[in-house]
């Protein structure tokens, strides 16, 4: 069966095209490489044995979408993953966001009508809670008023597929993330951040490995524990696998709903602190870092109740902290390695 992945060269994505592809699945990627690498296509082959199809295409444009429809005339379903991501730079140019982000869900969906494709799973984030009155924070709690363009693009994008399912065929299965870290373990394919990184693990492992000074640990002012925020971090293996699962349960239909919404997260909560500590733990390094003001926009907390997920689609994650960092550190000097030749 042939699956197109969408941003299939990107972080998910490429983790989740190896499950796709161990899991016995044809993989078309389309990504237009504005944030991620060609070499990620190979990077797949080198991990699956299998280079999955690739065609490089912008989807904001309906032309090319169709493009891809009229050529892979047996895809399946799609995996929706093709997105900008960065929150700060999402408030700088959000119209560049919204054309974005929206514009290829639109062209999607439209070329998966034409073409009678139904299942979609959509890449959405636990930012739709904000920061949630209840703790862990489950799929009926209330969608918050968006902090950044990004967050509202994820939003918007959930309204846009839930009318859609109202209207149409289209069964969809939204899955909203926790905090994605860590590598694949054979160290080949893992997060690209372009230019200096805006998220912790990434800017941890690249203040260890000597290409940033120190870490800036954005407050410990916090009412938590340590004083520093909680995030539900997840292994990006765990994710993958999760989407393949939801892939499964809609080709198989398998839905209670065509319209389905799924918190992706192990349910546990760990401060930036503890993060840190992991890193040092299984790194045998000695972080550089600092405390700092709080950053604009971050919330306080938040951990996810995975009980659906668990329940539903018979999926928990599997891979602990030390693990994620483990992985991510693995990944860092491979990446340091190959960026030396
Ligand atoms: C952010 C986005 C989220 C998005 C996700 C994508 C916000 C509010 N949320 O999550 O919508 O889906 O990225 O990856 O921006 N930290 C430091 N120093 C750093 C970097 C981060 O202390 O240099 C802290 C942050 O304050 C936070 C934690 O580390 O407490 C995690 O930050 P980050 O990795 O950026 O993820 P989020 O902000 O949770």
């Amino acid at each position: 069966m042939k699956i197109l992945v969408t941003g299939g060269a990107g972080y998910i994505g490429s983790h989740t095209v190896v499950e796709l592809q161990q899991a016995g699945y044809d993989v078309v990627v389309a990504d237009n490489l504005i944030n991620s690498e060609k070499a990620v296509i190979e990077s797949i082959g080198e991990i699956t044995a299998v280079v999955p199809d690739f065609e490089e295409v912008d989807l904001s444009d309906p032309s090319q979408t169709e493009s891809i429809f009229e050529k892979h005339s047996d895809l399946a379903a799609v995996i929706h993953f093709a997105a900008l991501k960065a929150v700060g730079d999402s408030v700088k140019r959000p119209l560049e966001y919204y054309r974005n982000n929206v514009f290829s869900l639109i062209n999607l969906l439209n070329s998966m009508k034409k073409h009678g494709v139904n299942p979609f799973v959509f890449s959405s984030s636990c930012t739709v809670y904000g920061q949630p009155n209840i703790l862990p924070v489950n799929e009926n709690s209330p969608r918050k008023d968006a902090e950044s363009p990004y967050g509202n693009t994820k939003k918007i994008a959930e309204d846009i597929l839930k009318d859609e399912v109202d209207a149409s065929s289209l069964q969809c299965i939204a899955l909203r993330y926790f905090n994605p870290i860590g590598a694949h373990p054979s160290a080949i394919i893992g997060e690209l951040p372009l230019g200096i990184p805006d998220n912790l693990v990434p800017f941890i492992t690249q203040t260890a490995i000597g290409q940033r000074e120190k870490l800036m640990v954005f407050g410990n002012d916090y009412e938590t524990k340590d004083g520093t925020p909680i995030r539900d971090y997840i292994h990006v293996v765990d994710l993958a696998q999760a989407h393949v699962i939801a892939l499964k349960r809609l080709l198989e239909n398998k839905q209670k709903d065509p319209w389905e919404v799924f918190n992706l997260g192990t349910g546990n909560g760990f401060t930036v602190l503890e993060v840190i500590r992991s890193f040092e733990k299984v790194s045998g390094e000695t972080l550089n870092y600092e405390i700092s003001g709080r950053r604009a926009g971050d919330i306080e907390k938040v951990w996810a109740d995975t009980g659906l997920a668990n329940r539903e689609l018979g999926w928990k994650a599997e891979r602990d902290l030390d693990e994620m960092m483990h992985s991510a550190w693995k990944w860092e000097k491979a990446l340091q390695i190959k960026n030396k030749h």
